[in-house]
């Protein structure tokens, strides 16, 4: 049966039928998978009952993994998993779920708030892919942002007004909006800010988008109170419902999203469950604006 997809929603978000991806793929079977990435930003596979390998496996098909530190609080020994897989879970290293004042669990709160992953980054990610291990019944769904869509809504003259801005980039800005401000200076040297565009064209459909995330806090040469004011205006505007995909994870799902055309964030859920979830990313290629020096 060959690969076939259903639109989600009016404007984004492709469910796939047809294909195993625990298994190796064809050429044609990536090709298409990939060209539903461009098309619909978000793919969701059902029943795909993937190993830690396998789903290392099947992100290779899309460039190479992301394995780099500096994207968390946790150290080493703390990890539950190793640094090319991201751990979205709610869980420490014994698999319980991390006490409501843990300084990782908070850190981790970051994630209800709309970001693209790894915007913190130099050079940012190209896709997410996150495999729902154990999911919770009630909430803990992830929603997903079309910012082709929300670009394309913006009027002419805000359009001409972005073109060309910069924004920094930082995991002390997205934590810090929620009030979680302590951090060692080692922490602070690794979440230094890095430069992105806010308006990113995509290299294979040419569309526009707004590159959007938590982790901007501020904009280049723009006082911070009225960086940060416009930036919440974008947001606000990127992520009303019409834009908007709510996926409610089923066991066994894997969600591919491209963070270079969609914004994402997870819902509140009750955390003295466990919640295993699983994240490979596939690195991006380049930076989207040159560093300060
Ligand atoms: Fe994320």
């Amino acid at each position: 049966m060959p690969i076939s997809i259903r639109q989600i929603t009016p404007v984004f978000a492709g469910e796939v039928s047809g294909v195993d991806i625990t298994q190796p793929l064809s050429r044609e079977d990536v090709a298409a998978i990939d060209a539903g990435m461009d098309r619909y930003a978000v793919l969701v596979f059902h029943d795909q009952r993937l190993t830690d390998d396998a789903q290392r496996e099947f992100t290779r098909n899309f460039g190479t993994l992301e394995a780099s530190p500096g994207g968390h609080i946790a150290t080493a020994a703390e990890r539950r998993l190793p640094l090319d897989m991201q751990d979205a879970s709610n869980l420490d290293k014994d698999q319980k779920p991390l006490a409501r004042d843990d300084r990782r669990r908070m850190f981790n709160l970051g994630n209800r708030l709309w970001h693209s992953d790894s915007s913190y980054r130099a050079v940012p990610a190209k896709y997410s892919l996150l495999s729902g291990r154990i999911v919770v019944d009630q909430g803990g769904h992830t929603e997903f942002a079309d910012m082709r869509a929300a670009y394309d809504a913006l009027d002419d003259a805000t359009k001409a007004e972005i073109e060309d801005l910069v924004c920094e980039h930082s995991l002390m800005f997205s934590r810090g909006a929620l009030g979680f401000t302590e951090m060692s200076e080692q922490e602070r040297t690794m979440f230094r800010p890095v430069r992105q565009r806010l308006v990113r064209t995509h290299p294979v459909t040419g569309r526009r988008s707004l590159f959007l995330s938590a982790h901007a806090g501020g904009i280049v040469g723009w006082p911070v109170p009225e960086a940060r004011a416009f930036l919440r205006d974008l947001v606000e505007h990127a992520t009303q419902p019409r834009f908007v995909y709510s996926h409610r994870w089923r066991q066994w799902d894997l969600v591919v999203w491209d963070n270079r055309q969609t914004t994402h964030r997870v819902t509140r859920f009750d955390e003295s469950l466990v919640r295993d979830m699983r994240r490979t990313t596939v690195a991006g290629d380049e930076m989207t604006v040159a560093q300060a020096a």
